[in-house]
């Protein structure tokens, strides 16, 4: 898998002399398998044109927090929610000023306000403004705050000083946000996933399913991925493609998700019950076509199925159970009991009656509850949510 396949990257590029860098930075990341989309300041216009960098990228730059029809395109809002990560390289010494103070007077600096993705800082400047107390204040406030800096490299500079401020080469800046994004810290974890709807058939056309994209657990299994797991996907019949890294096991009725998920459990450290499995299948399966013209009315025995999440939690202690409720109404409460009733070890609730969230689009909202604390992450895309739900399962399994 390529290590940035999926993720939504923001490269804004401010005035420096290494601006000229950036489209080899845009080459790379779009390489590794990146969207890119580039933010420029006025004065980076004056070292790279916004030609090289669109032809690059692919896509329109972005320039302007004023400009109404480029807002309407894409706001810097929506441009601050689409990104995964946001490289600012080369970041000069008057832009990490604007980042530290919040200033938002122009595009680059209310992205940042407004992003909840991950920002790496790749300074470059002359070597006595980057040791200027006031930058040096500067980097550190926003290193505490949680941006994450590359660099400045030392060397030769522009000017012809030696010494720290130069701007770290772009296959370094790359490589090091893709060991960073990708830390691998489910590595040597084997978990197993289930996701979609099953389909119970009554005769060979008709069948009994619920309502499921498998979209989110889709996007568990290449989160999980990402982050170094083995995966087992066990599902049910989606319009879906699987990453190649990811074990699949395609299956239609609850009972062959059931011996499909079990003959893995051995092997799962961890088990994700995301799938809508049919609580109910016909007592009779019928094999010929049932003829309409038969009968007015058409009784069908239901019996309900085995539940496969309580099943996993009851015979595999060692694993770590997490299940899914979707729900309309008490939607916390109703969780909270199925994390009990089920014995698991996590639950995620959702609430379905919001129907922009929840099944099949691309966008979710979920309580992640456990014994101890309840956590509530806020609408965002289905990856990113499963990114975050992963890296809780991560936390507290060690
Ligand atoms: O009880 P309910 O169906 O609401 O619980 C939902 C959770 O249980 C989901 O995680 C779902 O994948 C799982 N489940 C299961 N087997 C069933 C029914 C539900 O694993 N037969």
């Amino acid at each position: 898998m390529l290590s940035f396949s999926k993720k939504n990257i923001i490269l804004c590029v401010t005035g420096g002399i290494a601006a000229y860098k950036s489209a080899e930075i845009i080459r790379l990341f779009k390489k590794d398998g990146a969207d890119v989309r580039v933010v420029m300041t006025e004065s980076a216009k004056e070292f790279i044109t916004p030609l090289t960098l669109q032809a690059v990228s692919g896509n329109q730059i972005h320039d302007s927090l004023l400009d109404a029809d480029a807002e309407s395109a894409m706001g810097h809002i929506e441009l601050a929610k689409w990104a995964d990560i946001i490289l600012i390289a080369p970041c000069t010494a008057e832009s990490l000023s604007k980042i530290t103070h919040g200033r938002a007077d122009d595009l680059m600096g209310a992205l940042i306000l407004a992003t909840n993705a991950d920002v790496y800082i790749a300074p470059a400047m002359n070597m006595n403004m980057w040791l200027d107390k006031t930058t040096q204040d500067n980097y550190k406030i926003l290193s505490e705050r949680g941006l994450s800096f590359i660099g400045p490299a030392e060397g030769e500079q522009a000017c012809g000083d030696i010494g720290p401020g130069r701007m770290v080469e772009p296959n370094e800046i790359v490589s090091l946000i893709s060991s960073s994004t990708n830390r691998g810290i489910l590595s040597g974890l084997t978990i197993t996933i289930t996701a979609g709807p099953t389909r119970e058939q009554i005769d060979p056309v008709r069948f009994i399913s619920n309502n499921s994209s498998g979209k989110m657990g889709y996007a568990i299994a290449e989160a999980a991925i990402e982050l170094g797991a083995n995966v087992n996907l066990v599902s049910g019949p989606v319009s879906l493609h699987a990453d190649k890294a990811i074990n699949i096991s395609n299956i239609n009725s609850a009972d062959e998700m059931l011996e499909s998920v079990m003959s893995f459990m051995d092997e799962s450290n961890i088990f994700i019950g995301c799938a809508a499995v049919s609580d109910f299948s016909p007592v009779d399966y019928i094999d010929t076509k049932i003829k309409k013209e038969d009968s007015e009315q058409l009784d069908i025995q239901l019996k309900k199925n085995k539940d496969i999440l309580s099943l996993v939690a009851e015979h595999f202690k060692n694993s770590y159970v997490v299940g899914f409720a979707a729900e309309t109404s008490n939607v916390e409460e109703n969780a909270k009991n199925k994390l009990n009733s089920k014995n698991l070890n996590m639950i995620i609730s959702n609430d379905v009656s919001d129907q922009s969230i929840g099944f099949d689009v691309d966008e979710n909202e979920v309580n992640v509850i456990t014994k101890n604390e309840t956590i509530f992450l806020k609408r965002d895309k289905k990856i990113r949510i499963a990114r975050q739900i992963l890296k809780i399962i991560h936390s507290n399994i060690n």
